[in-house]
């Protein structure tokens, strides 16, 4: 029988800790290598999948210089609307916001909100593990609404629309980020809050290993990613590693024949 566990991304308080991700060294290098295979284009349409504080809203808008046409970020923290709307005011289109839109939104539930061919793009960053499902019946954990988000994903991607990602590498060392974040020492804005916000970052970050141990959420080989994004549709699967080798960044497209294939 399935019961429902407590989930810390839900709580505003893990919302705001994330936040400051964008001032330790990895969680750079991670955004760069994410954004730097996303070329935005001029006039596109972007949907950012458990956007956080809107690092890679904010990066697909810049690296576009501004020309993107619009971004949808998602989350299923309410508190992150807070971070977007500071996003749109920091780029300068506080009066514009349908141009970077909040929604808040579960991807266990899919993506049923938006239509077909909707996006030329999506992006997501070390979010789409978290896709949780259970047995009805025996309520063990399952990998159903991991490999549903990734069918949900071709499904609102336009033929030729592009998908890239980030997803921890399995048993994630989380105090290997923290260390090579803050060493070599330099001077950090909001040393004290910042000391807080790292504390409540390393127990969601063992929280989430403890969750993944039990199947709930899913830290994959390359290999095994490979299979369920080919399985989704994704033909070609280009890959590396990142975040301080505690991730892979991943960027697939939908085949450009996949619509006619459907429609068929
Ligand atoms: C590690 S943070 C990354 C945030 C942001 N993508 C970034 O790169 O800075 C993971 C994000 O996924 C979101 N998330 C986790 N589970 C989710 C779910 N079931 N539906 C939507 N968002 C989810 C969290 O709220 C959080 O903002």
């Amino acid at each position: 029988m399935t019961r429902i566990a407590e989930n810390l991304w839900h709580r505003d308080e893990s919302a705001r800790a994330f936040w400051d991700q964008h001032q330790a060294r990895p969680y750079q290098e991670l955004l760069e290598d994410t954004i730097c295979w996303a070329h935005p284009e001029v006039g596109e349409k972007w949907l950012d999948i458990g956007c956080g504080g809107g690092q890679l809203t904010g990066g697909l808008y810049r690296a576009s210089k501004g020309r993107v046409g619009s971004i949808v970020a998602m989350d299923c923290a309410a508190a992150n609307v807070e971070a977007i709307t500071r996003l749109r005011d920091k780029l300068g289109i506080g009066d514009q916001p349908e141009r970077i839109t909040f929604q808040q939104g579960d991807l266990s539930f899919g993506l049923p909100q938006f239509e077909d061919n909707s996006f030329d793009g999506v992006i997501a960053g070390l979010s789409l593990s978290y896709a949780e499902s259970q047995d009805p019946l025996t309520g063990e954990y399952t990998d159903t609404a991991f490999k549903e988000v990734f069918r949900e994903i071709i499904r609102v991607l336009r033929p030729g629309g592009r998908l890239v990602f980030s997803i921890n590498v399995p048993e994630p060392n989380f105090w290997s980020i923290f260390w090579k974040s803050i060493w070599p020492l330099k001077r950090w804005r909001r040393p004290a809050r910042l000391l807080a916000n790292i504390w409540e970052m390393q127990k969601v970050g063992t929280w989430l290993k403890v969750e993944a141990r039990k199947g709930r959420f899913h830290y994959l080989q390359i290999e095994a990613l490979r299979g369920v994004l080919m399985d989704a549709g994704f033909p070609a699967v280009e890959w590396r590693e990142t975040y301080a080798n505690q991730a892979f960044v991943i960027r697939v497209e939908k085949p450009v024949a996949m619509k006619q294939a459907v429609a068929a």
